[in-house]
């Protein structure tokens, strides 16, 4: 028991390893194609064909990720899959995205950050978020949507509209 703490302590846990292993790929055209997404089908994501991916991406639970094909993941995105994230086809996420399935209940006035629960997030087929956005605990972003850059989407969005702000509204809706 006391040799399970100290390693505990002393090394990382299985999500910083599987981190180290897919950011410490190069980037270029073979790790962003292809090597990124094999290390994550690999710890249990379900990713489709022809997804690019950049680094760093950092995936708390890689058995609740499922990306469809052609999609597009850039620089710095942090997603906590606590619960199920899907992402559809030909999805395009800009740079520093956070995709927050986790959250807490509201505790007493000792302590307001209660026991944890998620919800799942989901972002249909075509989607274009930009740079910067959070996206909530329990969130849909219909398909054919974009969210403009550092807009905080904590309520669901319906399909091919211009989603923008915090907190985010949908404020226009294409043709
Ligand atoms: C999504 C985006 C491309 C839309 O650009 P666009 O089609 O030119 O649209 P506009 O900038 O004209 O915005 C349309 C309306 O939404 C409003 N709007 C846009 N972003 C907004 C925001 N974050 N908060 C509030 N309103 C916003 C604009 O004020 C405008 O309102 P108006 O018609 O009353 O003037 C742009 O908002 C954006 O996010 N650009 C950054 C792209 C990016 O992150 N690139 C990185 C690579 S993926």
């Amino acid at each position: 028991m006391k040799i399970k703490k100290i390693t505990s302590y002393l090394l990382f846990s299985k999500e910083h390893l599987i981190s180290f292993f897919i950011n410490v790929l190069p980037s270029h055209y073979i790790s962003d194609r292809f090597l990124r997404a094999a290390v994550a089908r690999f710890f249990g994501a379900k990713i489709g064909k022809g997804c690019d991916i950049k680094k760093t991406i950092r995936i708390t639970n890689y058995h609740n990720i499922v990306i469809g094909d052609h999609t597009k993941i850039a620089e710095d995105t942090y997603l906590d899959s606590l619960g199920r994230i899907t992402i559809g086809n030909n999805v395009t996420l800009g740079t520093h995205i956070l995709f927050i399935t986790g959250t807490h209940e509201r505790g007493p006035h000792k302590h307001r950050c209660g026991p944890t629960y998620s919800q799942p997030i989901s972002i249909e087929d075509g989607c274009w978020i930009a740079a910067g956005v959070l996206i909530g605990p329990g969130v849909t972003i219909g398909a054919g949507s974009i969210v403009s850059a550092g807009s905080v989407v904590l309520h669901s969005m319906p399909p091919d509209r211009l989603i923008a702000g915090n907190p985010a509204r949908a404020i226009q809706v294409f043709e």
